[in-house]
């Protein structure tokens, strides 16, 4: 991955550039090393190239002049449940709507696999909230707990807050607030 890749500082701009698609084979190299260099500074859980190969389905990116300038999958934990995992954005194109768009994208994704309830477990509390997360209980989420969170190496001082989305509830109540 070239480190001087050059794109607009401008949101309309960027957005037109950045184009957000379901991955494929070639973009894992890119996916791999978006995710392990977030992980390297301690936002992300690292993830190896053949988990992210068996999962490819799962993912989106945002690419940018060919290269993966962004990547966030969809983990299954049940019929009615998922999260939002190895959401990152290349230092270059951050602050732009790019993590944002990739959010929506997915969420659009989980609607269309009728999953209910979306978390995330994030210090980007905010971005999430902006997204029409809301902050929850950890413990409302023992699914995480048990499949990540029992081996993290920090897990005894986590940082990190839960957030969560019921995407037919907000579908509900976008559908009423059209009808008055
Ligand atoms: C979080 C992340 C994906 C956002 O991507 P992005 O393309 O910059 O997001 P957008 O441009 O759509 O939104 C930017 C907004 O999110 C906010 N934001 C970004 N990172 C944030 C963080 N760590 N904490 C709180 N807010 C954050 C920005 O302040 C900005 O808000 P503003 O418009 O009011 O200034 C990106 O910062 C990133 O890759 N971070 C490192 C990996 C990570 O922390 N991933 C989330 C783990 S779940």
């Amino acid at each position: 991955m070239s480190a001087a890749l050059v794109v607009p500082r401008s949101p309309a701009l960027g957005e037109a550039m950045v184009d957000i698609r379901p991955a494929v084979p070639g973009d894992l190299p890119g996916i791999t090393a978006l995710v392990n260099e977030q992980a390297r500074r301690g936002n992300l859980l690292p993830r190896s190239a053949q988990a992210i190969a068996n999962s490819l389905a799962d993912w989106l990116v945002a690419t940018a002049g060919g290269e993966v300038v962004g990547c966030v999958s969809l983990l299954r934990y049940t019929s009615g449940l998922a999260e939002v995992r190895s959401l990152a954005v290349r230092d270059e194109v951050q602050g732009q709507g790019v993590g944002g768009r990739l959010v929506r994208a997915l969420m659009a994704e989980a609607r269309r696999r009728r999953t209910p309830t979306l978390f995330a477990l994030t210090r980007a509390v905010r971005f999430f909230e902006r997204c029409g997360f809301r902050v929850a209980d950890k413990s409302l989420f023992p699914e995480k707990v048990w499949l990540d969170c029992r081996r993290c190496p920090v897990r005894q001082r986590c940082d990190e807050t839960t957030v969560v989305l019921h995407l037919f509830r907000e579908e509900a109540t976008n559908d009423a607030k059209k009808l008055r």
